[in-house]
């Protein structure tokens, strides 16, 4: 849990953008207000690690949005490369091969992983469709499960099962939540969305949000207007 985690450091801006320089020019214009970023495989694959090593000798926190999966020797020596690089998080796909072999490569590096259980973008045809026996709501709680055995540190969930997800694995485990919209913004692709005050009040960690601040008028007021938010907000 991040009962000591300041307001500002439990906002993490999705840098959902197509370029490096985009991307730094955000950041510049976002300044003291964001202390968090969240680099995907978008900008990754177009010159984001180098930014995310930049952002890291800068003071920032960066949450590597990898999803990694793989054999278990592989994800070992990826996750030791990551480790280099001085982020916060790491995401890896709930696998429990892939989580113990990721776990077992961190040693001491202060870097945390956050395993995603089942994408959002699946239902239960989806899975089954896939080959899976369980449906999204049973291997959701199977995979988590197995997460928190793997000595994993966190989960990336909805915020709508934040609180079922605390309630069941306790007060330890990361709950880092997508999907939150301030009230009055635009939904955009999300679909079960919450808003910063109420997703914190469900129980999460860390809030992951993009556009609601990217796209914003006034990117900077948007960002401290969130995290007037979280520090107005109520924890479970
Ligand atoms: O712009 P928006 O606030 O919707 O961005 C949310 C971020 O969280 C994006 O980077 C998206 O890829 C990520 N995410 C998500 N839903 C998930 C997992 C990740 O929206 N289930």
């Amino acid at each position: 849990m991040t009962g000591t985690t300041s307001p500002r450091d439990r906002l993490i801006v999705a840098l959902d953008l197509p370029s490096v320089a985009q991307a730094r020019a955000m950041i510049e214009t976002l300044g003291d207000a964001v202390s968090f970023y969240k680099i995907g495989m978008e900008l990754t694959y177009s010159g984001g690690l180098p930014l995310a090593e930049e952002l890291v000798r800068a003071g920032k926190k960066v949450f590597l949005d990898l999803k990694l999966h793989d054999i278990p020797n592989t994800v070992a020596r990826a996750t030791e490369q990551v480790a280099h690089l001085g982020a916060t998080f790491l995401t890896i796909h709930a696998y429990p091969q892939t989580m113990k072999a990721a776990r077992q490569a961190l040693g001491n590096s202060p870097l945390k992983l956050l395993a995603v259980t089942v994408m959002t973008s699946y239902d239960d045809n989806d899975l089954r469709e896939a080959g899976f026996a369980l449906g999204v709501k049973d291997l959701v709680a199977r995979r988590a499960q197995q997460a928190k055995e793997a000595g994993v540190h966190g989960l990336i969930l909805s915020a709508e099962e934040a609180a079922g997800m605390r309630a069941a694995l306790g007060p330890d485990m990361l709950l880092v939540t997508p999907g939150i919209r301030p009230a009055g913004a635009d939904v955009a692709d999300q679909k079960r969305v919450m808003t910063p005050a109420r997703a914190i009040a469900a129980g999460a960690d860390h809030l992951v949000i993009g556009r609601p601040v990217t796209q914003a008028a006034d990117p900077k007021a948007a960002a401290e207007a969130i995290v007037a938010e979280i520090a107005a907000a109520r924890a479970p």
